[in-house]
């Protein structure tokens, strides 16, 4: 009876108690963390105590990882080594290249990338070594090897030859060399650079989560990774500013943005790259990439986007304070859209970039999950749930065996 009384409660929406647990975890602590905070409530994001605006505008991404990684600023010396390091790994294993080249050409570039990574696991000398140190090289590894995965990948699927890295550009503008073939200008290769630092990390997000879930059991570094990539790759996730790219293209020509965005919201539709489960006022990154958005988009007579974007921006945000949503704001993937299209990446590629620096922070939170950096002692992530399915009472349901059943 009680399944009964439950399961017409879920398909009427009645049952409080049930809405109330699928909260997907907001605002639940399930963890202390010395990596990095938002503020949503004011906007401010935090790496190791320093904030984003800071880092964007003065660091570097080998030095933000490094940041991450070792909780600390790194020396001249130590961020020369810390580069080094990340140039010579950034050459991919002959078989894992020869594997990507298997794969079919339409295939899904996060789906491409969520594969290699195991295949990288398989190439690592110190995989199983749950040392510190092991796990740091790893994390280097990966990070020098998820952004040559991702321009390898664009090079293969377009039957082209995958590139050997520069170690004279740094590794925003070797990743845009490997990726296009062509060398990039400075000014373009440091907006990638800074547009990396932003996506660098952001707390407990679900990617995050996920990887640190998947190495509280134990598991190397690359599951926890792999299991990152796949959360990532949503759309409402990493996802959003795909979606983002596709919203303005199909825009394109539209006289009457405003009504557009009067009518999505009106069906119940939500706007791509706004809103977010933490900030509840602009999101600090999205105000970097506005600007930069904007810059390019001067730079290359492209200013179409950030106009549409800011009208878009300008009505949802009023929209949707007519309804009573007054905390719907820009999140990363608004802007970041645009800024990458200016840089010529490709739109289906546009997730995997966001990969390429958020590797730098889930390699960190692995690495703090593992030993425990900010808690004693790690445990093994196991939520409890409520069964509201079939109850027979403890005895069980009777089990008729399938050639007697009706
Ligand atoms: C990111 C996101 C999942 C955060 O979700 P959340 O804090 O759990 O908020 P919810 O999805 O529960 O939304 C709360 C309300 O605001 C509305 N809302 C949230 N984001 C919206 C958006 N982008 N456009 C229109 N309405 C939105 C929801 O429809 C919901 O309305 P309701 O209460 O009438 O049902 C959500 O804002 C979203 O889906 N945004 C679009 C995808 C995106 O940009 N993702 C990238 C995140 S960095």
């Amino acid at each position: 009876m009680a399944a009964e009384t439950n399961t017409k409660d879920i398909k009427a929406g009645k049952s409080e108690e049930i809405k109330t647990k699928n909260t997907g975890l907001r605002g639940i602590k399930v963890a202390d963390t010395k990596i990095s905070d938002v503020d949503g409530e004011n906007g401010v994001l935090i790496y190791r105590g320093y904030r984003i605006e800071e880092l964007a505008r003065y660091s570097t991404f080998e030095e933000t990882a490094y940041l991450l990684l070792y909780d600390m600023l790194p020396s001249v010396e130590q961020l020369k080594e810390f580069s080094r390091g990340l140039a010579e790994s950034r050459r991919l294993p002959g078989f894992v290249l020869d594997s990507m080249k298997q794969i079919p050409r339409r295939s899904l570039p996060m789906d491409v990338l969520q594969a290699a990574i195991p295949l990288l696991a398989m190439a690592d000398p110190v995989l199983t070594a749950e040392t510190r140190d092991a796990n740091l090289a790893m994390a280097v590894r990966l990070i020098a090897r998820v952004a040559a995965v991702v321009a390898a990948w664009q090079r293969i699927r377009e039957g082209l030859e995958p590139l050997p890295s520069d170690d004279a550009l740094s590794h925003a503008g070797d990743f845009l060399w490997q990726l296009s073939g062509a060398k990039p200008d400075p000014e373009t290769a440091k907006d990638l650079d800074t547009a990396l630092v932003l996506h660098a990390d952001h707390s407990f997000n679900a990617s995050t989560f996920a990887c640190r879930e998947v190495v509280s059991t134990q598991a190397h570094m690359y599951a926890g990774v792999a299991a990152g990539v796949g959360a990532l790759s949503g759309s409402l996730h990493g996802g959003a500013n795909e979606q983002v790219m596709k919203m303005l293209l199909s825009l394109q020509g539209e006289k009457d943005i405003a009504g557009w965005v009067r009518h999505q919201l009106d069906s119940g539709r939500k706007i791509m790259g706004m809103g977010h489960a933490v900030y509840k006022t602009i999101d600090p990154r999205a105000s970097f990439l506005k600007e930069m958005g904007r810059r390019l988009g001067v730079k290359l007579g492209q200013e179409q986007w950030h106009r549409m974007l800011t009208q878009i921006e300008e009505t949802a945000v009023s929209e949707l304070a007519k309804r009573g949503k007054t905390t719907i704001k820009p999140n990363v993937d608004f802007y970041s859209a645009p800024v990458y299209h200016l840089m010529g990446i490709p739109h289906d590629l546009m997730t995997s970039v966001f990969a390429v620096a958020r590797i730098a922070g889930w390699t960190a939170h692995i690495i703090e999950e593992k030993f425990g950096d900010a808690q004693q002692k790690p445990a093994l992530y196991r939520p409890s749930s409520e069964y509201i399915g079939n109850y027979c009472g403890r005895s069980g349901c009777v089990y008729t065996p399938v050639r007697e059943r009706k």
